[in-house]
């Protein structure tokens, strides 16, 4: 279905943050212009939102949002000073970074909160891998997009497909096919030129978790554990968010395996980019959940 996302350009002052934080980057801003959508990117909005909790201006409208309805204006002071339930509240997944490192302590306390994070049973599955080192990051990139250019391919080939199909199971699939495959054939040129990065989001650093595929319910610990990470992350000052798209890339790459240690016997199945944030949201999202039934 066509979403549409729409501008007030009377209010609107072309400030281009819209542009910058869009997980899609749907919006471009153009000098005389002012801020235009890209149409082939259009249907790709995840509707998540953060164009509009950024906006300063309130100018942009994404089609079932409301700035009435869907947002709440922030608590004010340092995150790190507010209780649990208002930090929690001014979290945002961050794609876009200060070219700053982040200090090792600071990774250090990251990893400290996701020992907390609940085991379903012990013993602890969750192994992680905390790349310090931008230039890794920098030099993983392209084996990702090369890993990304021949699931591409592949996935035009029906028996390649198949076989697809059958290691990934129907629902991972599915999120393939709908999701990475329009994403990437969108992202893809840019990606190989290096005027966008819709992978790492030129993240400084980066938490990679991974499990022994032997382990038993190892999915269900590591999403907690990263759950912890980047509520910890935000808590610290940082931002950071989940990145689906890293895990497979790094699985199915032996050159990536290596260069981010993963040992044969273990299965890549989390990610978390961190850094400082480089734009401050103008206004928290609500979401209500797909259903909430009392009895
Ligand atoms: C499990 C998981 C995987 C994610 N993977 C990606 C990803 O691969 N790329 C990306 O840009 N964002 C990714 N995100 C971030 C979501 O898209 C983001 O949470 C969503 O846009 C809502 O924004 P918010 O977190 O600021 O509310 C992921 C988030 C989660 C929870």
């Amino acid at each position: 279905m066509e979403k549409r996302i729409s501008i007030n350009r009377e209010t609107c002052n072309a400030c281009g943050l819209c542009e910058e934080i869009c997980p899609i980057r749907i919006m471009k801003k153009d000098g005389e212009a002012g801020i235009e959508f890209r149409p082939d990117r259009l249907f790709l909005c995840i509707q998540c939102g953060q164009c509009m909790a950024i906006c300063p201006s309130q100018s942009i409208v994404v089609d079932g949002l409301a700035y009435s309805q869907d947002f709440f204006a922030l608590p004010a002071g340092p995150v790190a000073e507010m209780p649990f339930l208002e930090m929690i509240k001014t979290r945002r997944a961050i794609r876009v970074f200060k070219e700053q490192p982040v200090p090792r302590e600071l990774l250090e306390k990251v990893v400290q909160a996701i020992t907390f994070a609940p085991p379903g049973f012990i013993p602890i599955k969750t192994e992680v891998v905390v790349v310090q080192d931008t230039a890794v990051i920098r030099q993983a990139l392209p084996e990702m997009i090369k890993v990304y250019d021949g699931l591409i391919g592949a996935m035009s080939n029906p028996v390649a497909r198949f076989f697809i199909r059958r290691k990934i199971g129907n629902a991972k699939f599915k999120t393939v096919v709908q999701h990475v495959v329009p994403l990437m054939k969108s992202r893809l040129p840019e990606l190989k030129q290096g005027t966008e990065d819709t992978i790492t989001r030129y993240a400084p650093a980066m938490i990679v978790f991974h499990a022994h595929r032997d382990a038993e319910n190892y999915e269900a610990d590591i999403y907690i554990a990263l759950t912890y990470g980047f509520l910890a992350a935000h808590a610290l000052g940082l931002g950071g968010s989940a990145m689906d798209l890293i895990p497979p890339a790094i699985q199915n790459s032996p050159v990536l395996r290596k260069l981010f240690s993963i040992p044969d016997s273990n299965v890549v199945v989390g990610s978390m980019i961190l850094g400082y944030p480089k734009y401050r949201y103008q206004r928290g999202i609500k979401r209500n959940l797909q259903s909430v039934t009392w009895i």
